[in-house]
């Protein structure tokens, strides 16, 4: 038997504009454009391959190593669209094999681990729609291609590109126009970096599709919030991206973070994604900036209490000068940094700024941050030497 294979890798992007709500659930288009920031995929990425043979019974998918459904309605819709597209090439060339009429294997593995408490479903689905759509060989462009992982899950669209990202949300009914496009390339703001604190949560969060369809049926803040404020926001950080200007980037985000939790907080039944420890980190990040008299740091939170602080890499010393304390006590820095870098930060902050400062370093922040994820803003899915499926048998390796 003759088995087909593409495999490529995806990222995780964190949005620095938050897209909260639906207009159609269906077609999965949003209430608002968002913005985001790809990062880097030595840390975070999903590597997927996709096989297809005629000889093949039914669509399997492995995750992680584990069989798993590919039932859910929003997979199903991603994998019909790539057919449809593939389907429209073997119509133009009879030459072409009929991919699109054979069953699919996929195989699909994170690099970071579950316990890290991120969510992988956009770089999940931009992976999987990459993988087919060059498996297929299929013409069409990033753009085009992240109106489909739009389907899967809506952050997922703006996964297909590395640097800075922007989720138009369009107008047109079909959904046609909603779609993702890059708003600066990596090359040109690479000094971008971000550390990610796992703050340790004990309760499950509302799941994002479920607590935004609370959001858009019970809060009145929320018609402000789309109205109004996202939709200068969206100008306004597009434009201090391309510019790179530093302070205002940070001011929105850490802003439209606020707008997005107080929407939360204003549903009916409200919904808490921020915890105490996340209330600390925001307020070390506005001691911090307040300190230096200059925005050198910004947060955001998802739906849940983990933050992302985004940050210059020039300004990285004066940052971990803070955060020295806390990088001694947790996981996951280990790779970029050894004890005598560390030493050094603690140092800078002993010497430059300890006499300085008043704020009070709270220790019970170091005792609710499990792990600290090091990374920096990255490039878009990458073709991969590494195959997950064995081409013989078009089995999982
Ligand atoms: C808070 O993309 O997970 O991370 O489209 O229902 O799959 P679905 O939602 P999802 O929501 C992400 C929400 C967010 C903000 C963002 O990434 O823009």
């Amino acid at each position: 038997m003759t088995v087909h294979v593409a495999t490529t890798t995806a990222p995780v992007n964190i949005a620095t504009l938050k897209y909260w709500g639906k207009r159609d659930a269906n077609l999965n288009l949003p209430t608002n454009s968002s913005i985001s920031v790809t990062l880097a995929q030595d840390d975070l990425r999903t590597l997927t391959s996709a096989a297809t043979s005629e000889s093949f019974e039914k669509d399997t998918l492995w995750l992680n190593g584990k069989e798993e459904s590919l039932s859910n309605k929003r997979t199903q819709d991603c994998l019909q669209d790539l057919r449809d597209l593939r389907h429209q090439l073997e119509s133009q060339d009879d030459n072409l094999p009929k991919m699109s009429q054979w069953k699919l294997h996929i195989v699909s593995e994170n690099n970071f681990p579950t316990a890290a408490g991120l969510a992988s479903s956009a770089a999940g689905f931009a992976a999987l729609v990459v993988a087919i759509a060059k498996l297929y060989k299929l013409p069409q462009d990033m753009s085009e291609l992240s109106r489909i992982a739009r389907k899967g899950s809506g952050s997922a669209c703006r996964s297909l590109f590395g640097g800075f990202v922007a989720w138009e949300m369009g107008e047109a009914e079909d959904g046609s126009d909603s779609m993702a496009v890059q708003v600066l390339p990596l090359d040109q703001w690479s000094q971008m970096k971000a550390a990610i604190l796992v703050v340790s949560d004990l309760k499950k969060d509302t799941p994002s599709t479920q607590g935004m369809q609370l959001t858009v049926a019970t809060s009145d803040l929320f018609q402000e919030r789309i109205n109004k404020v996202v939709p200068n926001r969206f100008i306004e950080m597009k434009d201090a991206i391309i510019k790179r200007d530093f302070t205002k980037f940070a001011d929105l985000t850490m802003k439209d973070s606020n707008s997005f939790h107080a929407t939360c907080l204003d549903s009916y039944p409200p919904i808490f994604y921020i915890n105490d420890t996340s209330k600390k980190i925001i307020r070390l990040v506005h001691s911090i900036n307040s300190f230096f008299n200059e925005t050198i740091v910004a947060y955001t939170f998802d739906a849940g209490p983990n933050a992302v602080l985004y940050y210059l890499e020039e300004n990285e010393y004066k940052l971990f000068a803070f955060l020295y304390k806390l990088l001694n006590q947790v996981e996951g820095w280990e790779p970029k940094y050894n004890k005598e870098q560390l030493n050094g930060f603690k140092s800078i902050f002993e010497n430059d700024f300890k006499e300085k400062i008043e704020f009070f370093m709270d220790p019970e922040l170091y005792q609710s941050i499990t792990r600290i994820i090091l990374t920096r803003a990255g490039p878009g899915p990458q073709d991969s030497k590494e195959c997950l499926i064995d081409e013989e048998t078009g089995l999982p390796k």
